[in-house]
This record gives C-alpha cells, sequence and structure tokens, in this order.
C-alpha cells in the first residue's frame, strides 16, 4: 500500500512493540500509531523505547463513562 500511495504512510491496528518494529524495518510503514495500548499506557513510548513491561488495557471502559479507563492507568515511575 505504501508504494502504491508514494507518501508517508502511518499504520495503526493491533501492533506491538515488534510488530511494529518489523514495519517500520521492512519499510512497510514510516511511523506506527498505538491506541488501546497508549490508554493502558500513559509513558507508552518510554516503555517502547526501553523494553518495559506494558499495563493491559479494560475493553469495558472504552468509548464512554467517566475517568476510569482513562486517565488512571499508572505510568512506570508510579507502579514501580
Ligand atoms: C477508545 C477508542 C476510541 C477510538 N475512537 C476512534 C474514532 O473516533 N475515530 C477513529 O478513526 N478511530 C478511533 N479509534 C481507533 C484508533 O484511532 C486507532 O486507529 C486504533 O485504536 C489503532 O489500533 P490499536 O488500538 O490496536 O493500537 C479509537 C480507538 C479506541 C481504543
Amino acid at each position: 500500500m505504501k508504494k502504491a500511495f508514494g507518501g508517508r504512510v502511518i499504520s495503526a491496528g493491533g501492533y506491538v512493540r515488534e510488530t511494529a518494529a518489523g514495519a517500520i524495518a521492512e519499510g512497510r510503514a514510516d511511523a506506527i500509531a498505538f491506541g488501546q495500548l497508549f490508554i493502558a499506557n500513559p509513558d507508552l513510548p518510554e516503555r517502547l523505547r526501553t523494553a518495559a513491561p506494558l499495563d493491559r488495557y479494560h475493553r469495558p471502559t472504552f468509548y464512554g463513562g467517566d475517568a476510569r479507563g482513562y486517565t488512571d492507568y499508572p505510568a512506570l515511575s508510579a507502579s514501580a
């Protein structure tokens, strides 16, 4: 798709650290976007950079409700 498009591509959807790195290394994307994992890991770039463990997201709190599941996931520095 990137070859046919000819421009910069940001890919998203179900990526984890290893598959994101693979897509970049193989030239399938210029950048990778994260959704669900970013919700559960407010410091996701730092966790990916250091291969730190990731918090698991809690799908029932997606798409509405209150702050639970959006602003109460701890950063690594808070959970260490
Ligand atoms: C809670 C939540 C809300 C989202 N809302 C939208 C939206 O309104 N429009 C949209 O194009 N994508 C939306 N997405 C999709 C994300 O933009 C992103 O493409 C997708 O989550 C990437 O896959 P990943 O979560 O597996 O990393 C949403 C994703 C989540 C988890």
